[in-house]
């Protein structure tokens, strides 16, 4: 897909869609106006008529528009303009593309996507993400990028910006919605290498004989049980080469079974996706090397699988963790924690300036936030408030869940220093948090736990389900404020 700005909408150019971003406060719209002009007022006595909604996401379709260059106008509604912010328009822009993909388009051209710069680019980005399906193994496509796209009134440089972090958004995607049987921890280290070929990033790779010599049990202990063997990935991205990384911890259970503690089958079913936090990293640190970003990044990401045989880890097991604390296995579906143990571990050994880990990490905090909003928690108020509006500038949604004290007492070990889950289902996502925490010694760390917003069940009208690359423009926006 080509993808072209221009800064004026020329109305006799040829374009096979032409996609209309219509506020509710449209009659102040330059953009609505210059269309409707070139259609003698059709365009306004149908809104007039509230023949379409401007509600956000709501498209409307119309063929033949009068007077118009396209074989098609799209409408979609962007909202009232004083709530509009990159997440809303993200969204609209992303469901007037999943409409216009339903068929192969030669050229497309989107207008009336303003607002703040940031707007504009969330915007492109919500198109290009908008346009890209999950049906990676179907021979019959639901959803078609177009030959090129034309979008009309942004920078250039956001314009190159946005694509840059579009493209990792879909490759991320694409990971995570591949399947178990095709993405295994190996495959993701030769998909890793591949992405980041070209670009200022070493790969270090420990297999594990290395693993084994790094201590990293609590990783092992999940992969024992599995023929796939597990891997450590480390992406070093040295930016200005000023001051200490920003280590990025990312969970890559390529399949969660939930092990002995086995998962019911529909909650299996989705489990490929539970490697999404180290999609995440993959997706963030390639974004910052091509973004040519100071901050320099260490991304770190265990890649195992969790599964059942005759050598899986049991419950009762005591594991010596990298950082030497012993750790008892309780469920071990609570595998999550023990690989971010040993990871948040070797992250805390590089002296990072701080850390943020993204997991898929546990059901309570979808029970908690519901499925579109990530928990934040963490160990360092100010690191917090500076991710928490670094989303809020992007538009994804995240919010905080209460890290107490006395919620350490419910990961007291009987033998061992720790167990790997609380004393009931109650506030599992603090607990699960409250275990990594024990794993980062005083470097200010945040938890993303994305268990929610990384993978959808059922099709948003602004994207197709599967994958979301959730949290990427989220911490791009973080990183792009650190080391200024
Ligand atoms: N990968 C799951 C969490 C998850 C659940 C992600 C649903 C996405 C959707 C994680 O490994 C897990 O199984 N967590 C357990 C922890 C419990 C045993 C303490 C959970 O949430 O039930
Ligand atoms: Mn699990
Ligand atoms: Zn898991």
């Amino acid at each position: 897909m080509t993808i072209e700005c221009a800064k004026q909408w020329d109305p006799d150019s040829v374009s096979e869609v032409l996609v209309l971003g219509v506020p509710s406060d449209w009659k102040n719209s330059e953009s609505v106006r210059q269309v409707d002009a070139k259609t003698s007022g059709w365009l306004v006595r149908l809104i007039e008529a509230e023949e379409l909604s401007t509600k956000p996401t709501k498209t409307t379709v119309l063929l033949s528009p009068p007077g118009l260059a396209a074989r098609q106008l799209v409408l979609v509604g962007l909202g009232d303009l004083p709530l509009y912010e990159p997440g809303v328009a993200y969204r609209a822009a992303g469901a007037a593309a999943k409409v216009v993909a339903s068929k192969a388009r030669k050229i497309v051209t989107f207008i009336g996507f303003e607002g703040s710069e940031m707007a504009r680019s969330s915007a492109l980005i919500g198109a290009i993400n908008g346009f890209q399906g999950q049906d990676l193994l179907r021979k019959e496509k639901s959803l078609f990028q177009p030959e090129s796209i034309r979008w009309i009134d942004i920078q250039p440089e956001s314009l190159t910006q946005a694509v840059i972090l579009a493209d990792c958004i879909l490759e991320m995607r694409r990971l995570v919605n591949l399947p178990p049987n095709i993405l295994d921890p190996i495959a993701f280290v030769n998909e890793a290498t591949t992405l980041c070929k070209d670009l200022p990033i070493e790969i270090e790779v420990w297999d594990e004989p290395r693993l084994r010599a790094e201590r990293c049990n609590a990783m092992l202990a999940v992969a024992q049980g599995s023929t796939k063997p597990p891997r450590l990935i480390m992406f070093r991205y040295r930016g200005n080469g000023n001051g200490p990384p920003v280590a990025l911890v990312g969970k890559g259970v390529t399949f969660d079974s939930g092990g002995l503690s086995i998962k019911p089958t529909d909650s299996m079913l989705t489990m490929k996706m539970d490697m999404a936090g180290a999609a995440t990293v993959l997706a963030i640190v390639k974004a910052a090397a091509q973004l040519k970003l100071d901050q320099p990044i260490l991304g770190i990401v265990g890649m195992v699988e969790n599964m059942i045989g005759g050598n899986c880890m049991r419950l009762g097991d005591v594991l010596k963790s990298r950082n030497g604390k012993t750790i008892e296995m309780h469920n071990t579906d609570a595998e999550g924690r023990m690989v971010l143990a040993d990871l948040l571990d070797v992250a805390v050994e590089n002296k990072p300036k701080s850390i943020v880990d993204f997991a898929t990490l546990t059901g309570a905090c979808l029970v908690a936030l519901g499925t579109d909003i990530n928990g934040i928690m963490g160990n360092n108020p100010a690191m917090e408030a500076e991710l928490r509006k670094a989303a809020e500038t992007a538009g994804e949604l995240v919010w905080p869940l209460p890290m107490h004290p006395f919620f350490s007492e419910q990961i007291v070990g009987k033998v061992g220093d720790l167990k790997n889950m609380g004393d009931g289902r109650w506030g599992g996502a603090t607990i699960a948090a409250k275990f990594l925490e024990e794993f980062v010694d005083k470097t200010p760390w945040v938890h993303f736990d994305i268990a929610g917003p990384a993978f959808l069940e059922t099709a948003k009208p602004w994207q197709d389900l599967g994958a979301t690359g959730t949290l990427v423009r989220t911490t791009i926006e973080w990183l792009r404020n650190q080391n200024t």
